[in-house]
């Protein structure tokens, strides 16, 4: 039997299971205890109840939540874009065109320049309670960058996506279709190996509805699953497309017509919504009391990147979901790890009770409502991945900021 950790007088335990068997929506008890047995839970429950265990933790009051699950981010890329993000805070729109500049540092950019980069951000998010993340290619849009980038990705993460289809790169602009063709053959064959999932930024500027569903269907046909950057921009058919592939997740999502309201309540595709994104860019946050109230299964994720949505905070996108988006506290810590748990079709993670992996947040805080009450304000006591404490503090050591 591996080893047993008790903690105990927790103030209130996020479970996400209310019926204590899996993730069906939030729920929490208070003066609260947990047992964690190897990498899973192993038993929730009231602590004047709790079992006995080879070890103890008293967390003081503080609440215990599933860690986060961040499920769309692109962290493999090289360089920075604040000059763009002050012209855009000066009044400049955002164009998607942008990524080209990171495309360019990314392409000079050694292995260990990238590895770098992507274990700092990586940091950074375990440092805010993500247990979980997915991470997508994008941003090396050759046969050779996009497998590189690929292949560093799942050295830290399952949740790897081909986004060989970010943009159409400077070099085929004259040959849009050329590129497609690149992504859905030897770019494809080049890139599956270490992926789980395919995306397309499918958007006016980007890829178009034909586009996207080549790219997609030749992805499938190679065990790559679909997700899409849907309808961030403008109104388009990248919702539609989504729950016609029956994507895992459709991401983004601020202009909505009600066909794709109505088309993602009756599919199993989640809105995966980035509320930082609409930060960082000025424009509308998506309407997610809509989506909810529609039946929509929602996900809150960062979109980490460096054009867009610069924030590896999980507990920042909280609180914009529940200030400016009208998610009830439950709803927005929901979307946030279960949610985020169903956007990447994983049962393990995004709950805490017996059976899940033993991934969980520990705040310097009463309850979960701290996370939007407290914005800014770095809450996470300590972190537990597959039942093993992390460290919180970052190993600054030799650490190149770019
Ligand atoms: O999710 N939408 C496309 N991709 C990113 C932006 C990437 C960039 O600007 O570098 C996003 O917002
Ligand atoms: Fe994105």
């Amino acid at each position: 039997m591996a080893p047993t950790l008790l903690i105990t007088r927790i103030g209130e335990l996020v479970t996400n299971a209310p019926d204590g068997s899996g993730p069906a929506g939030f729920a929490a008890i208070g003066d609260a205890a947990l047992v964690i047995e190897g990498d899973r839970i192993a038993w929730t429950g009231p602590a004047a109840r709790a079992p006995a265990a080879d070890d103890f933790l008293d967390a003081a009051g503080r609440a215990v939540l599933p860690g986060f699950v961040d499920s769309h981010a692109h962290l493999v890329f090289a360089g920075e874009r604040s000059a763009e993000f002050a012209a855009r805070m000066a009044g400049r729109p955002y164009q998607a065109g942008g990524i080209r500049t990171t495309v360019a540092a990314t392409r000079a950019a050694t292995d260990a320049e990238l590895r770098a980069g992507l274990h700092r951000l990586a940091g950074e998010m375990l440092r805010q309670g993500t247990t979980t993340f997915e991470c997508k290619s994008g941003y090396g849009l050759t046969t050779d960058d996009e497998a590189r980038c690929l292949a560093l990705a799942a050295e830290l993460t399952g949740e790897v996506t081909y986004l060989g289809a970010h943009v159409v790169p400077a070099e085929f602009a004259a040959d849009p279709a050329g590129y497609v063709d690149l992504v859905c053959g030897p770019m494809l064959a080049a890139c599956a190996p270490h992926c789980r999932w395919a995306d397309v930024f499918c958007e006016r500027g980007a890829f178009g509805e034909d586009e996207a569903r080549a790219v997609l269907t030749a992805s499938l046909a190679r065990g790559l699953l679909p997700r899409v950057h849907a309808n961030q921009l403008g109104p388009g058919p990248g919702i539609r497309l989504a729950v016609e592939l029956g994507a895992a997740s459709a991401d983004h999502c601020p202009f909505l017509t009600e066909a794709d309201v109505s088309a993602l309540a009756s599919s199993a595709t989640v809105a995966t919504l980035l509320p930082g994104a609409e930060f960082s860019t000025r424009q509308p946050y998506p309407d997610a009391r809509r989506l909810l109230d529609a039946g929509v299964t929602v996900a809150l994720a960062t979109d980490c990147n460096p054009g867009t949505s610069y924030t590896t905070s999980m507990p920042f996108c909280v609180a914009l979901a529940v200030r400016d988006m009208r998610m009830t506290t439950e709803e927005a810590v929901w979307s946030a790890t279960a949610g985020g748990a169903r956007a990447l079709r994983r049962a393990d993670v995004g709950y805490l009770a017996p059976g899940a992996r033993a991934d969980l947040v520990i705040l310097d805080a009463p309850s979960h409502t701290h996370l939007a009450y407290r914005p800014g304000v770095p809450l996470v006591h300590a972190v537990y991945q597959s039942g093993r404490r992390q460290p919180v503090v970052p190993d600054i050591t030799g650490t190149q900021i770019p």
